[in-house]
């Protein structure tokens, strides 16, 4: 059994800053649950990220992780981070990354150091990719051929899981690309990949919501609940709320609940994988990428 969690999108990183409350009353409730979690994803968008100076950046950065985030580390839960539009938005943003992070794996795509890379967990493969590097034009961009790769060599890990900032597939309308999914040509051939390998879902945040998609038996799963409150037009969808997601993953099943800011349940998904016989050479997908 493996028990995690994961969320993303607070734009912190600032004192006082607009979401800063919001972050930790989310992150109140993940400090209360038991068992606490094996690891974490968070899934992009740490930090404000603007304006694009250094050591702005490095002071939001350590403001998220020293003081807001300080809470983690005497728990010693491992948390992945991903890249994204706030996080990483041009060479000098990805170079305060590396800095910021210098224990993520060196494996990536050319170029990619310390933005991409994957880690093994038993029988979980977890790949996180970068869906804004500045190499392959920025945000909404997302390489496969890499991802291709890792997949086939990991093809024994039972579970397979890939986190990434943006969404292949709109949620809640946002449609446009590549500003708010993976442009269109790459998602396809990303989501290709995915659908290929018999990966179990796609981790993804950007937009601010909770939603589950089932693409050609992969799960789109979009959380940006951490705390940031805009969007087009000012506000988060309808509906939406802060959260983060606890999943857990058995041999029978993937089940996810969100737990909003008052330490509420408030959605749940379960994805059963028990008695699913899923072909050993499945057709090549089609993605029908909106
Ligand atoms: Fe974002």
């Amino acid at each position: 059994m493996s028990r995690f969690v994961f969320y993303g999108d607070c734009c912190s990183g600032i004192p006082g800053g607009p979401y800063e409350r919001h972050f930790a009353r989310v992150n109140a409730g993940l400090r209360r649950l038991k068992p606490p979690p094996d690891f974490i994803v968070f899934l992009g968008d740490h930090i404000m990220g603007n304006p694009a100076h250094a050591d702005r950046l490095r002071q939001q950065w350590r403001y998220w992780l020293d003081k807001e985030m300080g809470w983690l580390a005497p728990l010693q839960i491992p948390i992945f981070h991903v890249t994204s539009n706030h996080n990483t938005f041009n060479r000098i943003s990805e170079r305060v990354w590396r800095e910021v992070f210098p224990d993520i794996p060196r494996q990536a795509p050319p170029g990619q150091e310390g933005l991409s890379y994957w880690v093994r967990r038993g029988d979980l493969l977890l790949v996180v990719v970068n869906t804004s590097f500045s190499g392959l034009g920025g945000h909404g961009h997302v390489e496969s051929a890499w991802l291709d790769t890792v997949l086939t060599k990991h093809s024994d890990a039972r579970y397979r899981i890939v986190a990434g900032h943006h969404p292949v597939f709109p949620v809640n309308g946002y449609d446009e690309r590549p500003l708010w999914c993976i442009a269109r040509g790459e998602a396809e051939r990303f989501w290709s990949v995915l659908a290929r390998h018999r990966v179990l879902a796609y981790l993804c945040s950007h937009i601010i919501a909770f939603d589950v998609q089932d693409h050609d038996g992969v799960l789109q799963i979009c959380s940006g609940g951490a705390g940031t409150n805009y969007g087009p037009g000012g506000f988060m969808g309808k509906g939406e709320y802060h959260h983060f997601v606890q999943a857990t993953l058995t041999p029978d099943a993937f089940r996810l609940k969100t737990v909003d800011i008052h330490g509420k349940t408030r959605e749940r998904f379960t994805r059963s994988l028990s008695g699913v016989a899923r072909p050993a050479n499945p057709p090549r997908a089609s993605c029908r990428c909106g």
